[in-house]
Protein backbone atom coordinates (compact mmCIF):
# COMPACT_ATOMS: atom_id res chain seq x y z
CA UNK A 1 0.00 0.00 0.00
CA UNK A 2 1.51 3.73 -1.00
CA UNK A 3 1.76 5.83 1.81
CA UNK A 4 -1.16 8.78 2.03
CA UNK A 5 0.16 12.06 0.21
CA UNK A 6 0.62 14.50 2.97
CA UNK A 7 -1.13 17.73 2.74
CA UNK A 8 0.77 20.48 1.46
CA UNK A 9 0.09 22.34 5.20
CA UNK A 10 2.90 24.62 4.11
CA UNK A 11 1.96 25.68 0.63
CA UNK A 12 2.54 29.72 0.88
CA UNK A 13 -0.87 31.40 0.71
CA UNK A 14 -0.13 33.52 -1.66
CA UNK A 15 0.02 30.69 -3.83
CA UNK A 16 -3.08 28.81 -2.71
CA UNK A 17 -6.26 29.29 -5.32
CA UNK A 18 -9.19 31.18 -4.90
CA UNK A 19 -12.99 30.54 -6.40
CA UNK A 20 -14.61 33.82 -7.24
CA UNK A 21 -19.07 33.48 -6.11
CA UNK A 22 -19.52 32.66 -10.11
CA UNK A 23 -16.98 29.85 -10.76
CA UNK A 24 -13.98 31.20 -11.50
CA UNK A 25 -10.67 29.70 -9.71
CA UNK A 26 -7.63 32.16 -9.25
CA UNK A 27 -4.53 29.63 -9.33
CA UNK A 28 -3.12 32.08 -6.87
CA UNK A 29 -3.79 35.53 -5.12
CA UNK A 30 -1.63 37.57 -7.81
CA UNK A 31 -2.95 39.55 -10.21
CA UNK A 32 -2.21 42.09 -12.35
CA UNK A 33 -2.70 45.66 -11.82
CA UNK A 34 -4.60 47.36 -14.58
CA UNK A 35 -2.33 49.34 -16.70
CA UNK A 36 -3.08 51.71 -19.50
CA UNK A 37 -0.41 50.82 -22.30
CA UNK A 38 -1.75 53.04 -25.49
CA UNK A 39 -1.00 51.17 -27.90
CA UNK A 40 -4.57 50.52 -29.04
CA UNK A 41 -5.85 52.12 -32.14
CA UNK A 42 -9.19 53.00 -32.25
CA UNK A 43 -9.65 51.09 -29.31
CA UNK A 44 -8.82 48.45 -30.77
CA UNK A 45 -6.71 45.43 -28.96
CA UNK A 46 -3.72 43.50 -31.06
CA UNK A 47 -0.67 41.54 -31.08
CA UNK A 48 0.96 44.33 -28.66
CA UNK A 49 -2.23 43.56 -25.87
CA UNK A 50 -2.04 39.52 -26.66
CA UNK A 51 1.77 39.59 -26.17
CA UNK A 52 1.51 41.73 -23.28
CA UNK A 53 -1.06 40.03 -21.21
CA UNK A 54 0.04 37.13 -22.46
CA UNK A 55 3.72 37.10 -20.74
CA UNK A 56 2.08 37.82 -17.55
CA UNK A 57 -0.25 34.97 -18.07
CA UNK A 58 2.39 32.70 -18.75
CA UNK A 59 4.72 34.40 -15.91
CA UNK A 60 1.99 32.67 -13.49
CA UNK A 61 -0.19 35.27 -12.19
CA UNK A 62 -3.61 33.91 -11.45
CA UNK A 63 -5.47 36.86 -12.64
CA UNK A 64 -5.11 39.64 -15.24
CA UNK A 65 -7.23 42.91 -15.48
CA UNK A 66 -6.61 44.49 -18.76
CA UNK A 67 -6.20 48.09 -18.42
CA UNK A 68 -8.46 50.90 -18.16
CA UNK A 69 -10.58 50.38 -21.40
CA UNK A 70 -12.88 53.14 -22.24
CA UNK A 71 -16.96 53.10 -22.60
CA UNK A 72 -16.91 55.86 -24.56
CA UNK A 73 -14.62 57.06 -27.23
CA UNK A 74 -14.55 60.54 -25.55
CA UNK A 75 -13.67 58.98 -22.25
CA UNK A 76 -10.50 57.67 -23.19
CA UNK A 77 -7.40 58.88 -21.00
CA UNK A 78 -5.65 59.19 -24.02
CA UNK A 79 -6.00 58.16 -27.86
CA UNK A 80 -4.10 54.47 -27.53
CA UNK A 81 -6.55 53.34 -24.99
CA UNK A 82 -8.59 50.21 -25.50
CA UNK A 83 -12.36 50.45 -25.95
CA UNK A 84 -15.42 48.57 -25.60
CA UNK A 85 -17.86 51.31 -26.87
CA UNK A 86 -18.91 49.17 -29.92
CA UNK A 87 -19.17 45.95 -30.92
CA UNK A 88 -15.67 45.73 -33.10
CA UNK A 89 -14.04 45.94 -30.25
CA UNK A 90 -15.42 42.15 -29.07
CA UNK A 91 -13.33 40.26 -31.31
CA UNK A 92 -10.01 41.11 -30.91
CA UNK A 93 -10.38 41.41 -27.03
CA UNK A 94 -11.54 37.81 -27.05
CA UNK A 95 -8.08 36.81 -28.43
CA UNK A 96 -6.41 37.97 -25.24
CA UNK A 97 -8.92 36.65 -22.79
CA UNK A 98 -8.78 33.05 -24.61
CA UNK A 99 -5.09 33.47 -24.34
CA UNK A 100 -5.00 34.15 -20.85
CA UNK A 101 -7.59 31.56 -20.25
CA UNK A 102 -5.73 29.11 -21.99
CA UNK A 103 -2.75 29.89 -19.94
CA UNK A 104 -4.15 29.11 -16.67
CA UNK A 105 -4.92 32.86 -15.74
CA UNK A 106 -8.73 34.32 -15.11
CA UNK A 107 -9.21 36.97 -17.43
CA UNK A 108 -10.54 40.68 -16.05
CA UNK A 109 -11.04 44.11 -17.58
CA UNK A 110 -11.14 47.36 -16.14
CA UNK A 111 -14.24 49.61 -17.75
CA UNK A 112 -14.21 53.31 -16.94
CA UNK A 113 -14.49 56.91 -18.12
CA UNK A 114 -12.25 59.61 -17.63
CA UNK A 115 -14.66 62.17 -17.35
CA UNK A 116 -12.85 65.87 -16.90
CA UNK A 117 -9.45 64.00 -17.63
CA UNK A 118 -10.44 62.60 -20.52
CA UNK A 119 -7.98 63.53 -24.03
CA UNK A 120 -10.49 64.93 -25.81
CA UNK A 121 -12.34 68.51 -26.63
CA UNK A 122 -15.97 66.87 -25.16
CA UNK A 123 -14.61 66.16 -21.09
CA UNK A 124 -17.64 65.85 -18.77
CA UNK A 125 -17.76 65.71 -15.29
CA UNK A 126 -20.54 65.85 -12.60
CA UNK A 127 -19.84 70.05 -12.11
CA UNK A 128 -17.58 72.02 -14.32
CA UNK A 129 -14.93 72.38 -12.73
CA UNK A 130 -11.10 71.68 -14.14
CA UNK A 131 -9.08 69.11 -12.99
CA UNK A 132 -5.86 71.49 -12.84
CA UNK A 133 -5.68 75.54 -12.89
CA UNK A 134 -5.80 76.72 -16.32
CA UNK A 135 -7.29 73.23 -17.98
CA UNK A 136 -10.85 73.89 -19.92
CA UNK A 137 -13.90 73.52 -17.82
CA UNK A 138 -15.53 70.52 -18.29
CA UNK A 139 -19.14 70.53 -19.06
CA UNK A 140 -21.39 69.56 -16.25
CA UNK A 141 -23.61 66.41 -17.34
CA UNK A 142 -27.76 67.37 -16.69
CA UNK A 143 -29.15 64.96 -14.62
CA UNK A 144 -31.20 63.53 -17.66
CA UNK A 145 -28.00 62.63 -19.15
CA UNK A 146 -27.24 60.35 -16.48
CA UNK A 147 -28.82 57.50 -17.41
CA UNK A 148 -27.37 57.37 -20.59
CA UNK A 149 -23.93 56.84 -18.72
CA UNK A 150 -24.99 54.18 -16.64
CA UNK A 151 -26.12 52.72 -20.10
CA UNK A 152 -22.43 52.87 -21.26
CA UNK A 153 -20.74 51.33 -18.91
CA UNK A 154 -23.43 47.87 -18.88
CA UNK A 155 -22.92 47.58 -22.48
CA UNK A 156 -19.31 47.69 -22.07
CA UNK A 157 -19.84 45.02 -19.27
CA UNK A 158 -21.43 42.83 -21.80
CA UNK A 159 -19.05 43.23 -24.20
CA UNK A 160 -16.46 42.11 -21.90
CA UNK A 161 -18.74 39.13 -21.18
CA UNK A 162 -18.52 37.87 -24.60
CA UNK A 163 -15.26 38.45 -25.12
CA UNK A 164 -14.80 35.93 -22.54
CA UNK A 165 -14.06 37.72 -19.50
CA UNK A 166 -14.49 36.72 -16.11
CA UNK A 167 -13.79 39.37 -14.21
CA UNK A 168 -15.35 43.00 -14.96
CA UNK A 169 -13.75 45.64 -12.51
CA UNK A 170 -15.52 49.13 -12.12
CA UNK A 171 -13.10 51.85 -12.47
CA UNK A 172 -14.65 54.14 -9.65
CA UNK A 173 -10.99 55.19 -8.80
CA UNK A 174 -8.06 58.20 -9.62
CA UNK A 175 -9.87 60.87 -10.51
CA UNK A 176 -12.08 59.62 -13.14
CA UNK A 177 -15.53 60.06 -13.97
CA UNK A 178 -17.01 58.23 -10.90
CA UNK A 179 -14.43 59.19 -8.29
CA UNK A 180 -15.41 62.53 -9.32
CA UNK A 181 -19.10 62.20 -8.41
CA UNK A 182 -18.08 60.73 -5.68
CA UNK A 183 -15.65 63.49 -4.43
CA UNK A 184 -16.87 66.44 -2.89
CA UNK A 185 -14.07 68.02 -4.27
CA UNK A 186 -15.25 67.55 -8.04
CA UNK A 187 -18.90 67.18 -6.92
CA UNK A 188 -20.43 70.40 -6.61
CA UNK A 189 -24.28 69.16 -7.70
CA UNK A 190 -26.93 70.61 -6.02
CA UNK A 191 -28.94 68.01 -6.88
CA UNK A 192 -29.67 64.26 -5.85
CA UNK A 193 -26.38 63.31 -7.65
CA UNK A 194 -24.19 65.57 -5.32
CA UNK A 195 -24.47 67.11 -1.89
CA UNK A 196 -23.93 64.61 0.81
CA UNK A 197 -22.35 61.33 0.63
CA UNK A 198 -25.53 59.53 -0.24
CA UNK A 199 -26.30 61.92 -3.00
CA UNK A 200 -22.63 61.61 -5.12
CA UNK A 201 -22.56 58.00 -4.06
CA UNK A 202 -25.78 57.34 -6.15
CA UNK A 203 -24.45 57.79 -9.66
CA UNK A 204 -21.41 55.36 -9.48
CA UNK A 205 -23.57 52.83 -7.34
CA UNK A 206 -26.40 52.71 -10.24
CA UNK A 207 -22.91 52.24 -12.66
CA UNK A 208 -22.50 49.28 -10.20
CA UNK A 209 -25.95 47.87 -10.50
CA UNK A 210 -26.20 48.08 -13.73
CA UNK A 211 -23.26 46.36 -14.14
CA UNK A 212 -23.84 43.68 -12.13
CA UNK A 213 -27.73 42.82 -13.94
CA UNK A 214 -25.82 42.96 -17.34
CA UNK A 215 -23.09 40.11 -16.44
CA UNK A 216 -23.74 36.21 -16.53
CA UNK A 217 -23.63 35.35 -12.76
CA UNK A 218 -20.34 33.24 -13.65
CA UNK A 219 -18.55 36.79 -14.25
CA UNK A 220 -17.51 38.23 -10.72
CA UNK A 221 -18.10 42.64 -10.40
CA UNK A 222 -14.91 44.20 -8.77
CA UNK A 223 -14.60 48.01 -8.21
CA UNK A 224 -11.42 49.90 -7.73
CA UNK A 225 -12.16 53.07 -5.65
CA UNK A 226 -9.57 55.47 -4.04
CA UNK A 227 -9.54 55.08 -0.53
CA UNK A 228 -8.91 58.78 -0.23
CA UNK A 229 -8.09 61.84 -2.01
CA UNK A 230 -5.25 62.54 0.67
CA UNK A 231 -6.58 66.21 0.99
CA UNK A 232 -8.61 67.51 3.65
CA UNK A 233 -12.10 67.80 3.15
CA UNK A 234 -12.01 65.37 0.04
CA UNK A 235 -13.23 61.62 0.01
CA UNK A 236 -11.93 59.85 3.05
CA UNK A 237 -11.56 56.71 4.04
CA UNK A 238 -14.77 56.51 5.87
CA UNK A 239 -16.42 57.57 2.98
CA UNK A 240 -14.73 54.27 1.34
CA UNK A 241 -16.00 52.10 4.00
CA UNK A 242 -19.67 53.46 2.94
CA UNK A 243 -19.36 52.58 -0.66
CA UNK A 244 -17.61 49.32 -0.29
CA UNK A 245 -20.91 48.21 1.81
CA UNK A 246 -23.15 49.41 -0.76
CA UNK A 247 -21.18 48.16 -3.81
CA UNK A 248 -21.06 44.70 -1.74
CA UNK A 249 -24.84 44.81 -1.49
CA UNK A 250 -25.13 45.43 -5.14
CA UNK A 251 -23.22 41.93 -5.61
CA UNK A 252 -19.49 43.66 -6.38
CA UNK A 253 -17.72 41.19 -4.79
CA UNK A 254 -14.53 42.71 -3.94
CA UNK A 255 -12.68 46.35 -3.89
CA UNK A 256 -9.69 47.06 -5.60
CA UNK A 257 -8.54 49.91 -3.26
CA UNK A 258 -6.07 52.27 -4.55
CA UNK A 259 -5.86 56.06 -3.41
CA UNK A 260 -5.60 59.52 -4.73
CA UNK A 261 -6.54 61.71 -8.33
CA UNK A 262 -8.87 64.06 -7.28
CA UNK A 263 -6.72 66.94 -7.26
CA UNK A 264 -3.04 67.46 -8.88
CA UNK A 265 -1.64 68.81 -5.71
CA UNK A 266 -1.58 65.81 -3.16
CA UNK A 267 0.41 64.88 -0.79
CA UNK A 268 0.56 60.79 -0.94
CA UNK A 269 3.37 59.21 1.42
CA UNK A 270 4.07 56.56 -0.95
CA UNK A 271 6.44 53.90 0.64
CA UNK A 272 5.81 49.86 0.59
CA UNK A 273 2.50 49.63 0.58
CA UNK A 274 1.02 52.04 2.16
CA UNK A 275 -2.39 51.46 0.78
CA UNK A 276 -2.61 48.48 2.54
CA UNK A 277 -4.04 49.58 5.52
CA UNK A 278 -7.35 50.75 3.35
CA UNK A 279 -7.60 47.74 2.04
CA UNK A 280 -7.72 45.89 5.43
CA UNK A 281 -10.30 48.68 6.87
CA UNK A 282 -12.34 48.28 4.23
CA UNK A 283 -12.03 44.21 4.71
CA UNK A 284 -13.03 44.29 8.15
CA UNK A 285 -15.60 47.11 8.48
CA UNK A 286 -17.23 46.79 4.97
CA UNK A 287 -17.01 42.76 4.78
CA UNK A 288 -15.96 42.57 1.49
CA UNK A 289 -13.08 40.86 0.03
CA UNK A 290 -10.34 43.32 -0.97
CA UNK A 291 -7.35 43.75 -3.28
CA UNK A 292 -4.12 45.55 -2.06
CA UNK A 293 -2.13 47.45 -4.51
CA UNK A 294 0.79 50.13 -4.50
CA UNK A 295 4.32 49.56 -4.28
CA UNK A 296 4.06 45.46 -3.41
CA UNK A 297 7.16 44.32 -4.77
CA UNK A 298 8.48 41.67 -2.29
CA UNK A 299 7.00 38.21 -2.49
CA UNK A 300 7.66 38.44 1.48
CA UNK A 301 5.46 41.37 2.18
CA UNK A 302 2.62 40.10 -0.50
CA UNK A 303 2.76 37.04 1.66
CA UNK A 304 2.07 38.49 4.96
CA UNK A 305 -0.56 40.35 3.58
CA UNK A 306 -2.88 37.71 2.78
CA UNK A 307 -1.44 35.38 5.63
CA UNK A 308 -2.55 38.39 7.67
CA UNK A 309 -5.98 38.97 6.47
CA UNK A 310 -5.09 42.32 5.30
CA UNK A 311 -6.46 41.84 1.90
CA UNK A 312 -7.67 38.64 -0.35
CA UNK A 313 -5.88 39.61 -3.64
CA UNK A 314 -2.45 41.14 -4.14
CA UNK A 315 -2.22 42.94 -7.34
CA UNK A 316 0.83 43.75 -8.73
CA UNK A 317 1.74 46.89 -11.45
CA UNK A 318 5.38 47.86 -12.35
CA UNK A 319 6.46 44.75 -10.69
CA UNK A 320 5.06 43.20 -13.52
CA UNK A 321 6.24 45.35 -16.32
CA UNK A 322 9.64 44.48 -14.95
CA UNK A 323 9.68 41.01 -14.32
CA UNK A 324 6.90 39.42 -15.89
CA UNK A 325 7.15 36.58 -14.43
CA UNK A 326 7.44 37.56 -10.94
CA UNK A 327 4.82 35.21 -9.50
CA UNK A 328 7.09 32.10 -10.66
CA UNK A 329 9.65 33.83 -8.83
CA UNK A 330 7.69 34.33 -5.96
CA UNK A 331 6.65 31.26 -5.74
CA UNK A 332 10.21 30.00 -5.65
CA UNK A 333 11.73 32.53 -3.37
CA UNK A 334 8.28 31.55 -1.27
CA UNK A 335 8.83 27.90 -1.48
CA UNK A 336 12.97 28.04 -0.25
CA UNK A 337 12.07 30.50 2.84
CA UNK A 338 9.12 28.01 3.84
CA UNK A 339 10.60 24.57 2.92
CA UNK A 340 7.98 21.49 2.65
CA UNK A 341 8.26 19.28 5.34
CA UNK A 342 10.36 16.42 4.92
CA UNK A 343 8.96 13.20 3.85
C1 LIG B 1 1.86 52.67 -16.87
C2 LIG B 1 0.76 52.63 -15.86
C3 LIG B 1 -0.56 52.65 -16.27
C4 LIG B 1 -1.61 52.58 -15.34
N1 LIG B 1 -2.90 52.52 -15.77
C5 LIG B 1 -3.90 52.26 -14.88
C6 LIG B 1 -5.20 51.93 -15.32
O1 LIG B 1 -5.46 51.79 -16.52
N2 LIG B 1 -6.15 51.73 -14.37
C7 LIG B 1 -5.87 51.81 -13.04
O2 LIG B 1 -6.78 51.63 -12.22
N3 LIG B 1 -4.62 52.05 -12.59
C8 LIG B 1 -3.63 52.25 -13.48
N4 LIG B 1 -2.34 52.41 -13.04
C9 LIG B 1 -2.06 52.22 -11.60
C10 LIG B 1 -1.65 50.76 -11.33
O3 LIG B 1 -2.71 49.86 -11.60
C11 LIG B 1 -1.20 50.56 -9.87
O4 LIG B 1 -2.30 50.82 -9.04
C12 LIG B 1 -0.04 51.46 -9.50
O5 LIG B 1 0.97 51.40 -10.49
C13 LIG B 1 0.56 51.10 -8.16
O6 LIG B 1 1.01 49.75 -8.16
P1 LIG B 1 2.57 49.36 -8.33
O7 LIG B 1 3.33 50.08 -7.25
O8 LIG B 1 2.59 47.87 -8.16
O9 LIG B 1 2.99 49.80 -9.68
C14 LIG B 1 -1.30 52.52 -13.96
C15 LIG B 1 0.04 52.53 -13.55
C16 LIG B 1 1.06 52.57 -14.47
C17 LIG B 1 2.48 52.52 -13.98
Amino acid sequence: MPAPVPAIATLPRLLQPWTLAGGATLRNRIAMSPMCQGRAHDGLADDYHLVHYGARALGGIGLAIVEATAVHPDGRIGDGDLGLWDDRHIAPLARVAGFLRAHGATAGIQIGHAGRKANSAQRIAPSALPFALGDPAPRALAAGELPAVVEWFAAAARRAAAAGFQVVEVHAAHGYLLHQFLSPLSNRRDDAHGGDRDGRMRLPLAVVAAVRAALPPAVSVFVRISATDWVAGGWELDDAVAFSRAAAALGAELIDVSSGGSVPKAEIPVRPGYQVPFAAEIRRQAGIATGAVGRIAEPGMAERIVVEGLADLVLLGTPLLREPAWAQRAARDLELANPLPAR
